[in-house]
């Protein structure tokens, strides 16, 4: 069965624990039958209360990232979808595989991972997958340098993923190199995976998205074992500075009003004059982490300090940082 969401996301439905639930049912007319019947819907849900809290909790992580607005819409939109197909299946009502490979396209530091890592503990609590956790690898991970070393080393990393997702960032370079090249192998051995654990893993390929558009167009037969899309843009001035107001209170500091303008300023520029390795989101936590090394140093010799000193990261802090060597600052 094929469903075409609002953005255009279409979900194919295969589900082996659907399957068997709809091979009980004894024939079609049974299922009109019980349809028909009206039975309490949400307790018949065999999510139990524990469950739910844990996926309210899941869905309150996801919605504490700043925007992403389309992003978390798809991935409510998914959890909702997986939720309602057990439901269906409870009522006898038709409902095949549900396949949830999918594909993220955006830049580094745009939330890929973290997303990623929500939605492998979601699709946990919601029973498709039995771990949830997220291996994430790459290229180099999954391509060897011999014969047989390529299918060893994918069978070592699907067997780490084995209950979760295997998340292959940069998966567009896997097609690097061409038909002689091990990466065309390393695709081959995962597209197997994908079938022969189909409820047992969930593979997302990530990467640029031109990138990873060449990537689906050289390898036409992927596109269709991978029907969830997520785009994650780039983040303007404003979410990157709530990003680092976000980061700076997780960790217990806060940015003082001129530091705050500073960064504001900083990554304005930034953006103005970006570059194609533009870390975004990455991009702010390095300044954070650093500023918060720089208030340590200016304050470690200090004899008299406050509680509110040590948490504030004041202008000196971030700007010393803004100005070092941008080599250097783009690698950490
Ligand atoms: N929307 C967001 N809100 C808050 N923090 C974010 C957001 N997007 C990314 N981050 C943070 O930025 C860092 C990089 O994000 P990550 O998910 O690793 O990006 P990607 O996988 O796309 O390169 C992480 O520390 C993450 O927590
Ligand atoms: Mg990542």
């Amino acid at each position: 069965m094929k469903q075409t969401t609002r953005f255009g996301l279409t979900f194919t439905l295969e589900n082996n624990r659907l399957k068997e639930s709809r091979a009980k049912s004894e024939t079609a007319q049974d299922s009109a039958k019980a349809v028909t019947k009206s039975q309490p819907a949400p307790q018949e849900s065999d999510i139990s209360a524990a469950e739910q809290d844990n996926l309210s909790q899941l869905l309150g992580e996801l919605e504490h990232l700043v925007g992403l607005t389309k992003v978390k819409e798809l991935v409510r939109e998914i959890r909702a979808y997986v939720e309602i197909s057990r439901r269906r299946a409870q009522f006898n009502l038709k409902s095949d595989n549900l396949v949830l490979h999918m594909i993220f396209y955006g830049n580094p530091g745009t939330g890929k991972t973290t997303v990623a890592r929500i939605l492998g503990k979601m699709l946990a609590e919601l029973k498709v997958l039995p771990k949830g956790h997220l291996i994430e690898v790459e290229r180099a991970d999954l391509v060897g340098e011999f014969i047989g070393h390529t299918a060893q080393k994918c069978r070592e990393q699907i067997k780490k993923a084995m209950g979760g997702i295997l998340f292959i960032d940069e998966a567009y370079s896997l097609a690097r190199g061409g038909e002689k090249d091990f990466g065309k192998e390393a695709i081959d051995t995962l597209v197997k995976a994908m079938e022969d654990y189909k409820t047992e893993i969930i593979v997302i390929l990530a990467g640029y998205e031109k990138e990873m558009e060449r990537f689906l167009r050289t390898n036409p037969g992927l596109r269709s074992r991978f029907p969830i899309h997520l785009h994650f843009p780039d983040y303007n001035s404003e979410e990157l500075l709530e990003i680092a107001h976000l980061m700076v209170t997780e960790r217990q500091y806060q940015l003082s009003v001129g530091a705050a303008e500073y960064l504001r300023h900083y990554l304005e520029e930034q953006l103005e004059a970006k570059q194609a390795n533009f870390s975004n989101a990455r991009l702010v936590r390095n300044i954070v982490e650093k500023a918060i090394r720089r208030q340590a140093l200016r304050l470690v010799n200090r004899r008299l300090y406050s509680r509110d000193e040590l948490m504030l990261l004041r202008r000196e802090d971030v700007k010393q940082i803004a100005e070092e060597d941008e080599d250097n600052f783009w690698q950490t």
